[in-house]
């Protein structure tokens, strides 16, 4: 059985104090999710090490929102997966859509990071979706076929075992406009399949998560469909409320 995951992005928002409330808040209520359900919340690398003091002895996980393609050394600015773990991390989001269209991370970059992130013991939550333009042409199955092929398709299965996948639409995230149950269920089967052509078996162990605009509102019929198992949350993981209000939603 895959595990049901909802996890928190929190992006660049929050101060470090703000940050360490709203994770107080969160593991405060999360007594009230399915324990079925595992929490991850994704702050700034600035919050992650008075987080982690918050999350430690409960429930919520704690992931990063990305990671450096290189160990150590010379390159400023850079986190690396030795100093997430070190950070407690046991997560890491990877290939989020603002870092594939702000900061050009390309499939070979991300083949790089999701290997270290693996040899480190961090499990990816490896993010795909194609954006507008790409599904007003027909083209989303075949977008996400290749975002899946050209960077999962590297890892053996006991890495691919690790690895946490997010279908997060670009036009969706952010927007208000949500991928309707059905839109998102064909995608997430698609994924499935791609990794079954790969991986065998595995693939129906690999938990496959939505992202965009996913609100309390919307995320009951979402979970319901057969290949959706849970929710990568942008801004309403940012009120503790409505984060635990979508994990309730199972
Ligand atoms: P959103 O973001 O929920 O604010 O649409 C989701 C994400 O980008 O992970």
């Amino acid at each position: 059985m895959r595990k049901h995951i909802v996890a928190g992005n929190w992006k660049m928002n929050t101060t470090v104090a703000d940050g360490v409330n709203l994770a107080k808040e969160v593991v405060a209520a999360a007594s009230e999710v399915p324990s079925s359900v595992k929490l991850i919340i994704a702050p700034p690398f600035t919050h992650l090490v008075p987080v982690a003091e918050v999350v430690k002895g409960s429930v919520v996980g704690l992931s990063a929102q990305n990671c450096a393609d290189k160990v150590s050394g010379a390159y400023t600015g850079e986190v690396s997966v030795d100093m997430l773990v070190s950070a407690s991390c046991e997560y890491t989001i990877l290939g989020h859509s603002e870092r594939r269209q702000y900061y050009g991370e390309t499939d070979a970059k991300l083949v790089e990071k999701v290997k270290l992130a693996i040899a480190a013991g961090l499990s990816p939550i490896f993010c795909v979706g194609e954006n507008l333009e790409e599904r007003e042409a027909g083209r989303h199955f075949d977008v996400v076929a290749e975002q899946v092929k050209n960077v999962l398709y590297t890892l053996s299965a006991e890495e691919m075992a690790k690895v946490i996948v997010a279908y997060e639409p670009v036009w969706a995230i952010g927007t208000g406009k949500t991928a309707t149950a059905e839109q998102a269920q064909e995608i997430h089967a698609c994924i499935r399949k791609v990794l079954a052509d790969k991986f065998g078996a595995l693939a129906d162990d690999i938990t496959i998560l939505y992202g965009g605009s996913c609100k309390p509102s919307n995320a009951k019929e979402l979970f319901a469909c057969p290949d959706i198992d849970g929710g990568l949350i942008g801004g309403a993981a940012l009120k503790a409320s409505d984060f635990i209000a979508i994990a309730k939603s199972f």
